[in-house]
C-alpha cells in the first residue's frame, strides 16, 4: 500500500473542496466518459489493443486518464477502468463488442447460477491491476488533479449480469425482482460485498474521492429503489468510510449518480454521500430543495447540448452555473460524453465553468 507522503502534493484540489463544502476560487469542473472514442488520441490507443487489455494494463489506463487532462483545465482525472470488473472479478466471462456494448456470453438465468459467481473476498487480488494503474497515474497527474475511483452500484451490475447485455426494458433483471425476490437480494449482497472490497482498495492505492453509479435507476421508479437499490447505496458508503477509517486513511468524499433516479433524491439525501449527480431531466433549483443545504450537487448539462455550437454551449453552461450557484457545486454533463462527439466542444465547456464562477462575476 503507498504511503500518503509518497503523492505528490496536490496544486488543484477544488473539486475535494467543493465535495466538503468549503469555498473554491471557481466551480470544479470534469465530464463522466472524458476518457474515450471522441478523443483521437484515444482512439489510436484503442485501434492497438482490445478494450479489457487498456482497463489491464496501469501504463495504458494511466496514459488514456491523462489524455484529457492534457487537453483541457479540468479539475478531476477518473481512472480508465469500467464497472463490468466487478462481474469479472465475480468469475463471468465480459466481452467488449463494437458496435454492441459489453456482452456477457453466459449470463444469469436463474437462481441456482449464482452458485457459479466467485468469493466477494476474493476481488481485490483479481483487481489488483486497477490498484496499481491508480497508484501509478496519482503520481503521474503531479497534483494537478484528484482522481476519482469508482464502481457500478449493485443494481446496476446485477442487472449486467441477467441481462448479458444493454437492454431498452430491463426485463429479465426486473423479472428477477419481482420473480426471485430472495436470490435478487442475495445477488445484491454477494455485488455490494465485493464493491466494499473494491472501493476500499482502491482508496488504499490512491483514489482521493469516489463515484458510484446507478446507471439504470430509471428502471426501478421509487417503490423498487427503496427496496433494492438503496439499501444496498447505504452500505457501501458506510462501509467503505468505516473501513477507510479503520486503515488509518483520511475520509474521502463520495459521489451517488442516480441516472434516471429524480425520484429517490430525498431518500438519497438521508445517506452520508457527500455529493449527489443529477442528471439533465431534474431542475437543478428542485435538486437543491429536494436535498437541502448539506449535499454538494453534481451536474448536468444534456450531453447532447456539446452537438450544438460553441456560442450556444457558453450560454448553457452560464445559465447552469446561475441555477445551480457558485456553492456546494461539480460541474459536470448530466451523463457521459459520446464518442462523436467535438473535443473543442468540451473545451468550451469546462473554459465556460471556470470563467462564469470566478468570484465577483
Ligand atoms: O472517462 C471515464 O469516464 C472513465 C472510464 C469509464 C468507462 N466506463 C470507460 C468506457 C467509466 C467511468 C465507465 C463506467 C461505466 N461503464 C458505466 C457507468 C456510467 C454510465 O455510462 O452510466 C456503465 C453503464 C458501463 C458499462 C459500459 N461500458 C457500457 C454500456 C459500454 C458501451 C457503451 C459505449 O460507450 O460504447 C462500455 C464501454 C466503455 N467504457 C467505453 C469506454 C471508454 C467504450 C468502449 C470502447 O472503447 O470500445
Amino acid at each position: 500500500m503507498p504511503q500518503e507522503n509518497e503523492f505528490p502534493v496536490m496544486k488543484n484540489d477544488r473539486l475535494l473542496k467543493a465535495a466538503w463544502g468549503q469555498e473554491v476560487d471557481v466551480v470544479p469542473v470534469w465530464a463522466m466518459r472524458q476518457a474515450g472514442r471522441y478523443l483521437p488520441e484515444f482512439r489510436e490507443e484503442r485501434a492497438k489493443c482490445d478494450f479489457f487489455t487498456m482497463c489491464q494494463t496501469p501504463a495504458l489506463s494511466c496514459k488514456v486518464t491523462l489524455q484529457p487532462l492534457d487537453r483541457f483545465p479540468l479539475d478531476a482525472a477518473i481512472i480508465f477502468s469500467d464497472i463490468l470488473v466487478i462481474p469479472q472479478a465475480l468469475g463471468m466471462v465480459v466481452e467488449m463488442r463494437a458496435g454492441e456494448g459489453p456482452v456477457f456470453p453466459a449470463p444469469l438465468r436463474e437462481p441456482e447460477d449464482l452458485a457459479k459467481l466467485g468469493s466477494p473476498a476474493d476481488v481485490c487480488s483479481k483487481l489488483q491491476y486497477v490498484f496499481d494503474a491508480l497508484t501509478l497515474t496519482r503520481k503521474e497527474l503531479k497534483g494537478r488533479a484528484p482522481l476519482i475511483g469508482f464502481s457500478g452500484a449493485p443494481w446496476t451490475i446485477m442487472a449486467y449480469m441477467i441481462e448479458g447485455k444493454g437492454s431498452k426494458t430491463m426485463s429479465l433483471a426486473k423479472g428477477w425482482l419481482y420473480k426471485y425476490p430472495e436470490a435478487s437480494h442475495k445477488l445484491l449482497k454477494i455485488i455490494t460485498d465485493a464493491t466494499v472490497n473494491y472501493l476500499v482498495g482502491q482508496v488504499k492505492a490512491g483514489a482521493q474521492c469516489l463515484q458510484v453509479f446507478e446507471s439504470h435507476a430509471e428502471h426501478l421508479g421509487p417503490e423498487l429503489f427503496r427496496k433494492f437499490s438503496l439499501p444496498y447505496l447505504e452500505q457501501i458508503c458506510n462501509e467503505v468510510k468505516e473501513r477507510v477509517a479503520k486503515a488509518g486513511l483520511k475520509d474521502i468524499p463520495m459521489i451517488v449518480f442516480p441516472k434516471g433516479g429524480h425520484f429517490a433524491l430525498k431518500d438519497l439525501a438521508a445517506l452520508k454521500y457527500e455529493v449527489i449527480g443529477i442528471d439533465w431531466t431534474v431542475d437543478p433549483a428542485l435538486a437543491r430543495e429536494i436535498v437541502g443545504p448539506n449535499k454538494t450537487l453534481q451536474g448536468n448539462l444534456d450531453p447532447c447540448a456539446l452537438y450544438a455550437d460553441k456560442k450556444f454551449i457558453d450560454n448553457a453552461v452560464k445559465e447552469m452555473i446561475e441555477k445551480f450557484g457558485r456553492n456546494r457545486y461539480i460541474a459536470n454533463l448530466g451523463h457521459g460524453m459520446y464518442p462523436d462527439m467535438d473535443p473543442e466542444h468540451l473545451a468550451a465547456f469546462v473554459n465556460a465553468v471556470h470563467k462564469y464562477s470566478k468570484k465577483g462575476n
